[in-house]
């Protein structure tokens, strides 16, 4: 994609960890990046941040288990911006729900944000990528998804693992239209999710899940956050379909 500067960038879930780091590295590109979230306070601080160390960045409301609200905030930023060029899809929960917990409605809301919750967002932008015959996806995955089960996290697994199905349509019937689609299949990477002793392993388990990683310690949201911004760059025109697993070498090395 060769797009005039500054891109117009999309984050949902930018508040904190990966996507706020995400945003910021778009934004240390000379991007302008629309950060997203449910957290509203601190969606303000990661533009704050940006805004401070010399970016530029905006913060809109948006929760992606809303199709009006993401079909709001598209038009609104293309209405503005007159374009939107990237779109990070990272907004996602991942809640300990052993199976005999399972409800339908828990199931169903994991699903909701972790993979229609992607699709809401990508929908309302594709026919101004369409028309501009450029545009970048780029969806997050979770080595959950792409290799591991994982129990009591039954749902995630298989939203996560939808995911890679998500970037591999999508990629395929977007191809024509100039509109690269990719995922990334983050490890262990030390934001709330993973530090969350409630849903998932917590600061003593995540220590410990570094003594396994081939490289000796947990990722963190900058690790995660080049990666997404070199898929949307034109340095990886030619790339499109994949989900990169960006772990450390956890799941070639773990046996
Ligand atoms: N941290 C890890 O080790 C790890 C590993 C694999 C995959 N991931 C994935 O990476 C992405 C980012 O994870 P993170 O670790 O930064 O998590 P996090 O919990 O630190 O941040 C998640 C963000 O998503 C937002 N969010 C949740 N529900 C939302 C909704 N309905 N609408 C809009 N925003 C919503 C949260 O407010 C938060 O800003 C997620 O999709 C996650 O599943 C993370």
């Amino acid at each position: 994609m060769t797009t005039d500067k500054p891109r117009i960038v999309l984050v949902t879930g930018a508040g904190i960890g990966i996507g706020r780091a995400t945003a910021e590295a778009f934004a240390a590109e000379g991007d302008h990046v629309v950060v997203t979230d449910v957290l509203r306070a601190e969606g303000q601080e990661t533009v704050k941040a940006i805004s401070a160390a010399g970016g530029s960045a905006e913060f809109l409301p948006l929760d992606v288990t809303s199709t009006a609200e993401a079909d709001a905030l598209v038009a609104d930023v293309e209405a503005r911006h007159g374009r939107l060029d990237v779109i990070v899809a990272n907004a996602g929960i991942a809640h300990k729900v052993p199976l005999v917990e399972m409800s339908d409605e828990r199931w169903d809301h994991t699903f909701d944000v972790d993979l229609k919750g992607m699709l809401r967002v990508v929908r309302p932008a594709l026919a101004g990528m369409r028309a501009r015959r450029s545009g970048a996806i780029v969806c997050l995955s979770s080595i959950m998804g792409v290799a591991y089960g994982w129990d009591e996290h039954v749902h995630y697994s298989a939203a996560k693992a939808g995911v890679v199905g998500l970037v591999r349509g999508l990629a395929v019937e977007l191809a024509r239209d100039g509109i690269r689609v990719n995922g990334v299949a983050p490890g262990y990477i030390r934001t709330a999710q993973l530090l969350s002793e409630k849903n998932s392993l917590g600061p003593a388990g995540a220590e410990k899940a570094a003594e396994f990683i081939p490289m000796g310690r947990l990722g963190e949201p900058a690790d995660i956050a080049d990666v997404i911004a070199f898929l949307a760059s034109d340095a990886a025109r030619y790339l499109t379909g994949q989900t990169i697993a960006v772990d450390g070498g956890l799941l070639v090395g773990r046996y």
